[in-house]
């Protein structure tokens, strides 16, 4: 059976390098070998508190950024969600075969209602439902995700298994793509790297910004005074060097820390350099494109127009197979 990719992405506002590195890149370098789907997922966006009147902006942009970052258009279309209402309709249908017990394992589930216990909705609940309709719906056989993701595609499949079993052999039980940048960190040193807790770096920020938000980063907390040695290994701003900086580069940081000819001053101005001369071919095309929100507003058009052709096949299926019309 030939490959399929699926992956989606929140409108919240700021992509930040955490999506970047742990999906975005995959999806450029997928986009360019096997058929895909990417989607702006604003439904699942609505789970949380969000700024109704920003939330077109932000779907509208994101989807800029997917086409900025370099997805392959031959091969792969882009679309909003919300455009191709098959996907809650699919959501209704799994939450029907869908047991609580797994969903209350869910560890974003339990987070997100820990850390905003107002607002603990059903939406937020069955959130991975409807994810799952998202992989679903296009038959999805590889989902490129960063690693906090990876709990809900293994429900995903869970829930996969139970229609096919249930119904008979309709879906394939889609993969988990996990890339080395599986969970980058934010600035805050011990959380996920999450555009929420506001310890991210965003694919937009200016090279100040940038510069900035690193000054004030945590760094390996034993060095205190510019005279203490560090371990670069106990240090997240070393671990994003990684991705930003040449090997060579990352050596010398690395033996300049441990016997402290290097301050964390130092270091950080080399990753906010490196960061920036990272970023700045992309925020050219970012702008670039805001220039022609026409040729936008067609890729998200055909993507509409695809998306939606695939997805009124597979209902079709779906409610023969259950028995609806
Ligand atoms: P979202 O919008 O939170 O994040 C988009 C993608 O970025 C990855 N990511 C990270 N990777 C590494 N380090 C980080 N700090 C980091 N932060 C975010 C996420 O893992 C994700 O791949 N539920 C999904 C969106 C979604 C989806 C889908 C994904 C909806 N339907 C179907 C795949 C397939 C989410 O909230 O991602």
């Amino acid at each position: 059976m030939s490959r399929r990719i699926l992956s989606g992405l929140q409108p919240t506002g700021d992509i930040h390098i955490g999506n970047y590195l742990g999906a975005i890149q995959q999806w450029v370098e997928l986009s360019r070998q096997y058929d895909g789907f990417y989607c702006v997922v604003d439904y699942h966006a609505i789970t949380a508190q969000h700024e109704v009147e920003l939330l077109q902006q932000r779907s509208f942009d994101a989807a800029l950024q997917f086409i900025a970052a370099g997805v392959d258009l031959e091969r792969s279309e882009i679309f909003i969600q919300s455009t191709v209402p098959e996907h809650t309709e699919l959501a209704w249908v799994f939450s029907t075969i869908t047991p609580m017990g797994l969903l209350e394992r869910m560890t974003q589930f339990k987070d997100k209602s820990r850390k905003n216990n107002k607002n603990i909705n059903a939406g937020l609940f069955t959130y991975p439902v409807l994810q799952t309709a998202d992989i679903l719906l296009y038959k999805a056989t590889d989902v490129p995700v960063g690693e906090d993701q990876a709990q809900h595609i293994e429900l995903a499949r869970e829930i996969t298994q139970k229609f096919n079993n249930r119904y008979g052999e309709l879906f394939p039980e889609p993969r988990t793509l996990i890339t080395q940048a599986r969970r980058i960190i934010g600035l805050d040193g011990k959380n996920k790297m999450s555009k929420s807790l506001n310890n991210h770096i965003a694919i937009m920020d200016t090279d100040e910004e940038i510069a900035a938000k690193l000054r004030s980063a945590v760094t390996d907390t034993r060095r205190v005074r510019l005279t203490d040695p560090g371990e670069p290994t106990d240090c997240n701003i070393f671990a994003l060097h990684d991705f930003f900086t040449s090997p060579e580069q990352r050596e010398e940081i690395a033996t300049g820390c441990r016997n402290a000819t290097i301050g964390c001053g130092e270091c950080k101005k080399i990753l906010a350099d490196n960061i920036s001369s990272f970023l700045t071919p992309l925020r050219d095309s970012i702008s670039d494109l805001q220039q022609h929100p026409d040729t936008v507003r067609d890729v998200l058009q055909r993507g509409t127009a695809r998306a939606g052709e695939l997805a009124r096949e597979t209902m079709a299926e779906v409610r023969s197979r259950i028995g609806i019309r």
